[in-house]
């Protein structure tokens, strides 16, 4: 099990625990059109593949069946025990992303639905640790949303913490970060990527890798101080 100290993370850890069993009742399919699904897996990586924040495996076999070799990672033991039975034959890592320390370089780094839960401050550091997981020429494929119900905004539309709820009632604290695409494009560009968003409705994706080594390590100097 993952000890966390920072309470917003560790909240936002137990919230996704708490809600794997339902996971799929919240999803957004709808308001895709299946754009993102056929995006993402005509971008998906080829070669040794991680993949970021797993949840209940709903890239894991697509991902598979186009990789050599997949690793997938996600804090949730419940998360990674239904993603195991979609995906047999994954090397399953249950880990804190804002801890955990890529053990190899991957020629992909694929995360869906997890940039948005990254806190503002912690944004930086992340992409660092992308960055470190990929081999030179490696690539990043991502996608999200940034669709926040009015429900949820208990802390106002300024705030990225909003409030989530199980199918029983049971309220949890996560933080969702509305990006915007063609801002989300430039912060990276500024940080050493060189990554193309596209989007449809409340969802983006990207696709792309380093661009400049020099920018990237001072991103990674200055994410680990
Ligand atoms: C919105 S779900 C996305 C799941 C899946 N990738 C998808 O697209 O449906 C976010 C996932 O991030 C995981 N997660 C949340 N905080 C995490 C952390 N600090 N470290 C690793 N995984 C985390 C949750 O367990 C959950 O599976």
């Amino acid at each position: 099990m993952v000890a966390v100290m920072d309470p917003q993370l560790a909240e936002q850890i137990a919230y996704y625990r708490a809600i794997a069993a339902e996971y799929f009742d919240h999803a957004l399919d709808e308001l895709g059109g299946g754009e993102i699904e056929s995006a993402v897996a005509a971008a998906a990586p080829r070669g040794d593949v991680l993949e970021l924040a797993c949840g209940p495996g709903t890239w894991t076999p697509m991902l598979a069946a186009r990789a050599t070799t997949l690793t997938a990672v996600d804090s949730s033991p419940e998360m990674l025990a239904l993603a195991a039975r979609r995906a047999p034959g994954v090397r399953f890592v249950e880990a804190d992303l804002f801890a955990w320390e890529p053990d190899r370089r991957y020629d992909g780094v694929f995360f869906g639905f997890f940039l948005s839960h990254v806190p503002r401050e912690r944004f930086d550091a992340f992409w660092a640790m992308v960055a470190r997981a990929l081999k030179p020429g490696g690539r990043v494929v991502f996608a999200d949303d940034g669709y926040r119900t009015a429900d949820e905004l208990v802390y106002g539309e300024d705030s990225d913490r909003i409030r989530r709820r199980l199918n029983d009632g049971n309220a949890f604290d996560i933080i969702k970060v509305p990006h915007e695409p063609a801002t989300l494009q430039e912060r990276l560009r500024a940080l050493g990527w060189d990554v193309r968003i596209s989007a449809a409705g409340p969802f983006y994706w990207g696709e792309g890798s380093v661009s400049s080594q020099e920018t990237h390590r001072d991103g990674a100097d200055t994410a680990s101080r």
